[in-house]
């Protein structure tokens, strides 16, 4: 019922933000089994070889080292050197792919001057190689913190090589899309996956959904290049009629997924000729990040219960 989906959503989103159950959970053989699902590994190279396989299919990437609790700066700069090595992979590799990048596991929490400019080194390693950081989306008390500091990469680096992510669950959603297609600002619109208060978000899922159809219409009216990201096929429905309304080319923006979701539709938009990226996190701390799947799916908690009580 919607009352226990609510509660499970609820209960889940509280769970992926005490980090001090993961050591415990992390070895929880279902657990790490639906991970599995959702990351495409723990190590880089188990990443690369997920992002050849969607090359191989005509798709691209956007890789995602996972670490959003970090503790100290000088695990902030270990986080920059990974990105940088990924980077490096990707010239090297020819594969398909950006990557995206959390201000908290640059040290958002810890010191925002910190943040900028670890995240300031990825963003001048990628516009060396000609490459693209997204910078993604988190909860409500950093939107504004975040949006600041895409804003000022954007200054220095430029469109190609930088970009923001906004989420329709938020009522401010609509205006801050607006204003950065005024500044050319790359966007990728998402509904938002984190639990919000009402005072700043829609509770109701069929205004997320409203907010993300004109949302869209925003992005796709301003011709800029942004990335439609979803697995929900009313909202993928109305993005192709608008665009066919417009008269807009295929390749004018591109649809986003997430690795292990709906593999199916990413293939079949690839094959109708748009451009299709795979958001494909790795690394070792996977666990706020599956949680916050797990919260989008009550079936995904049905399974991971089946199996412990399987044993
Ligand atoms: P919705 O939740 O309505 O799901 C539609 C359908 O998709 C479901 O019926 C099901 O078939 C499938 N589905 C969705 N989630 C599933 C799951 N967990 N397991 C199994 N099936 C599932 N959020 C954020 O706050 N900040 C960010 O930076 C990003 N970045 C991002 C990048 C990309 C490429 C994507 C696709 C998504 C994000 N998100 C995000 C997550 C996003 O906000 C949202 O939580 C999820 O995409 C789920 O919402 P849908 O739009 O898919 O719709």
């Amino acid at each position: 019922s919607a009352i226990a989906e609510q509660w499970s959503r609820g209960a889940l989103m509280f769970l992926s933000r005490r980090t001090g159950l993961k050591d415990w959970a992390t070895r929880l053989p279902p657990l790490k089994k639906l991970s599995r699902r959702f990351v495409a590994g723990e190590t880089l190279d188990e990443a690369m070889d997920a992002v050849k396989a969607l090359t191989a299919q005509g798709l691209s990437a956007s890789f995602d080292h996972l670490n959003e609790a970090v503790k100290d700066a000088a695990e902030t700069r270990e986080e920059v050197r990974e990105y940088r090595r990924l980077l490096a992979r990707i010239d090297q590799t020819g594969v398909r792919a950006n990557v995206s990048l959390k201000l908290t596991q640059c040290g958002l929490l810890l010191d925002e001057a910190l943040a900028l400019e670890n995240a300031r080194q990825v963003v001048a390693d990628a516009t060396s190689r000609g490459s693209f950081v997204r910078i993604d989306m988190e909860h409500g008390a950093v939107t504004q913190v975040t949006l600041d500091i895409v804003r000022k990469l954007h200054a220095e680096f430029g469109e190609p090589h930088v970009g923001a992510v906004l989420q329709s669950c938020l009522r401010r959603t609509e205006a801050d899309a607006r204003a950065l297609c005024d500044e050319r600002v790359r966007i990728r619109l998402c509904k938002g996956a984190y639990l919000e208060r009402e005072a700043i978000a829609y509770p109701d899922k069929a205004d997320v959904d409203a907010s993300f159809v004109r949302c869209m219409k925003v992005l796709l009216d301003s011709g800029v290049y942004h990335g439609i990201a979803t697995h929900d096929e009313r909202m993928i429905d109305a993005t192709l009629e608008h665009a066919a309304r417009r008269g807009l080319p295929r390749g004018a923006f591109e649809f986003q997924m997430l690795h292990g979701i709906r593999a199916d539709l990413q293939r079949q938009l690839a094959d109708q000729g748009h451009p299709v990226r795979v958001y494909v996190p790795y690394g070792r701390h996977w666990y706020p990040y599956l949680m916050r799947r797990m919260a989008e799916r009550p079936a995904n908690l049905a399974f991971v219960l089946k199996n412990l009580a399987r044993g």
